[in-house]
C-alpha cells in the first residue's frame, strides 16, 4: 500500500484591481452578463465570459427550467456557444461570476461537478488548458491555471481505449 496525494496551486487576489488588463476585462464582462441569466427558480444568476484561442469572445448564463434538471449552467452554455460558433477552438480563459438575488455576491464560487467534467473534455479535445477566473460581484478573485486541476482522478475518454 502507498499513500498518494493531490494538491494544486492557484492564485488569490484581493480584488479585480490586482488582475492584468485582459483578465480584469473578462471578469468585468462576466459580472455584467449575469443580468441575462434565466434563473427564476434559484434566483442565483451566473455569468461566464471567455476569450477563445482565436481571440473571439463568447458569453453564457445559466438557463433554468420548470423541470429543474433541464437547466444548464453558465459555464456549459459558454462551451456550447464556443463549440457552435468556433468548432475545435480552445478556450484561453473563462471568467465566472454570479449575482445572488437572495443574498450576498461577495465571494468566488467554483464550477459544479458536471461543469468540471465538461471543462476537462473540452480542453482535452481542443488540446488547450483552460484558465479559470472566479469571483463574485466584488471582492476576492481566484485564478486557476488549468481546469483539469479541479477534477482529480477524472474519468475521461482515455479510460475507454
Ligand atoms: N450554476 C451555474 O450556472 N454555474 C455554477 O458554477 C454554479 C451553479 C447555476 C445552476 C443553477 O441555475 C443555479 O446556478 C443555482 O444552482
Amino acid at each position: 500500500m502507498k499513500n498518494e496525494e493531490f494538491s494544486f496551486k492557484y492564485q488569490v487576489f484581493e480584488s479585480i484591481e490586482q488582475l492584468n488588463i485582459e483578465d480584469a476585462y473578462l471578469l468585468t464582462e462576466a459580472r455584467k452578463i449575469t443580468q441575462f441569466a434565466y434563473a427564476p427558480y434559484s434566483n442565483f444568476k451566473v455569468g461566464a465570459y471567455a476569450k477563445l484561442m482565436n481571440g473571439e469572445m463568447v458569453s453564457g448564463t445559466n438557463q433554468e427550467n420548470a423541470a429543474y434538471p433541464v437547466g444548464i449552467c453558465a459555464e456549459r452554455t459558454v462551451m456550447s456557444v464556443a463549440s457552435a460558433l468556433f468548432p475545435e477552438v480552445g478556450i484561453k480563459t473563462i471568467a465566472i461570476s454570479y449575482d445572488n438575488m437572495k443574498g450576498k455576491s461577495d465571494h468566488p464560487i467554483s464550477p459544479c461537478g458536471i461543469c468540471r467534467q465538461s471543462f476537462f473534455e473540452f480542453q482535452e479535445r481542443t488540446k488547450n488548458p483552460i484558465r479559470i477566473i472566479l469571483s463574485g460581484q466584488e471582492g476576492k478573485v481566484l485564478l486557476i491555471e488549468n481546469a483539469a486541476d479541479l477534477l482529480p482522478l477524472v474519468f475521461g475518454s482515455a479510460d475507454m481505449k
